[in-house]
């Protein structure tokens, strides 16, 4: 696919339903004691990879992506589940497995093959679950024998993982005695927001969560938009030089939302408004052309804009002076090696950026040129490609472009529409 640059971004437009509420919609409600409705659920790869899994352990799922009816299972039917491109589904299922008694075989696709599950294999196998490698241990393909005498464990969340944490919490659910889990710094909360508001006796103090397990009752749940999506379009609004852009109904949970304070300190004319409290809180996000400067990026705020980082390189590309990204290794272990991949794109297309092992350097304010990039199968990466190509001189080539599927399956078209 050829992006081109455009004079003008305009639009007011609302983005896909969030990914990660989606898929714990499926999964949160699956066997819980009554029935649940979940509307707004997004449409795209990786949710429909949870929701054939959940439909092969013995849910009954009803309905459509405006709308779902779910029915619990009892208890799920052991089965082989294929999780495709996603960590989220292959982690939470695993976690959420482990509680009943049953040997579930998972499996998934070349990339997430290669993404590392010992980090979620390590706590629930202290729990009690058995987790059997088919190949090379701590990858896929794998099988999980889970138990219905689970016990509740203590756990330190390291990798400052929600898919780690919210796999300890789906089997601490079920397991005798307290779990605890400690982060160093909070992740994204939607799993303990939703448990709480399913009935669960799961409480957070400080950097300290507590669950004692519980029964759960159904919700009546509508998934704002997703801010990871909506982002793609605030970064392109930021470095356009003639942009204005309003996206509505936009999830703005502060466990996500740490790029607004990056933009801020960047300098970019953004603005929220409209700010509505719910399960999850939403409300609108509106940004103009602005006028960037650099900044090191605090590495407290990584694990709350985790799948924004690479946006950075853009902002700082535009951005007057340095912008520097560390402790960010954790992008390495993403869909593709995000460092690697942004970086050898940006190279391809005339930027210059610094890789380091666990982050990058940008030094602007730098014009793109324009080349030819590969997505790598990565969604968010071509997606970042696709916005290098509306800011660039010469256009910009994406290899494997139809990836956006897997978060985002209109993206070129509303990227298409408000760039004229
Ligand atoms: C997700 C958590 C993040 C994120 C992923 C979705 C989730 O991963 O990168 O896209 O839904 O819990 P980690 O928690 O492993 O960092």
């Amino acid at each position: 696919m050829r992006i081109n640059s455009s004079d003008t971004i305009r639009g007011d437009f609302t983005v896909p339903p969030d990914k990660s509420i989606s898929h714990r919609g499926f999964i949160l409600t699956g066997f819980a004691d009554t029935g649940s409705v979940i509307s707004n659920v997004l449409s795209a790869d990786d949710v429909k990879t949870t929701y054939e899994i959940m439909k092969r352990l013995g849910v009954q799922i009803r309905g459509d992506f405006e709308k779902f009816e779910i029915t619990p299972g009892k208890e799920p039917v052991a089965s082989a589940l294929y999780c495709g491109n996603s960590g989220t589904t292959t982690r939470l299922v695993s976690g959420l497995v482990s509680g009943f008694d049953g040997a579930f075989s998972f499996t998934g696709d070349r990339s997430l093959s290669r993404r590392p599950m010992k980090r979620i294999a390590t706590p629930l196998s202290n729990m009690g679950a058995t987790f059997k490698w088919k190949g090379e241990a701590g990858y896929l393909p794998y099988t999980v024998n889970g138990t219905s005498t689970l016990k509740g464990i203590h756990f330190l969340n390291e990798k400052k993982s929600a898919q780690v944490k919210s796999a300890v919490l789906l089997a601490g659910l079920r397991a005798e005695g307290k779990t605890e889990i400690i982060e160093p710094v909070q992740t994204r909360d939607h799993t303990e927001r939703l448990l709480s508001h399913m009935g669960a006796d799961i409480e957070r103090e400080g950097n300290r969560i507590t669950l004692v397990p519980s029964r759960t009752e159904g919700i009546e749940l509508k998934i704002p938009g997703d801010f990871s999506s909506a982002s793609f379009f605030l970064a392109l609004g930021a470095c356009h030089a003639n942009a204005d852009i309003t996206i509505r109904n936009v999830s703005l949970n502060p466990s996500r939302t740490a790029f607004l304070k990056i933009l801020e300190k960047m300098g970019a004319d953004v603005a929220l408004t409209d700010k509505t409290d719910d399960i999850e809180p939403y409300g609108t996000i509106s940004i103009r052309s602005s006028t960037l400067h650099g900044i090191d990026v605090p590495g407290g705020l990584i694990p709350n804009m985790i799948d924004e980082i690479p946006l950075i390189a853009l902002l700082g590309t535009f951005a007057e002076g340095r912008t520097q990204v560390k402790d960010a290794g954790e992008l390495r272990f993403k869909e593709s090696d995000r460092i690697a991949m942004l970086c050898s794109n940006f190279r391809a297309i005339g930027v210059e950026i610094e890789e380091r092992e666990d982050g990058f350097v940008v030094e602007g304010p730098q014009q793109i040129r324009g080349g030819k990039t590969d997505s790598g199968n990565d969604h968010r990466m071509a997606m970042l490609s696709s916005l290098c190509g509306v800011l660039s001189d010469e256009g910009v080539y994406i290899k494997n472009p139809e990836c956006v599927s897997i978060s985002f399956p209109d993206f070129f078209s509303l990227l298409d529409e408000i760039s004229g």
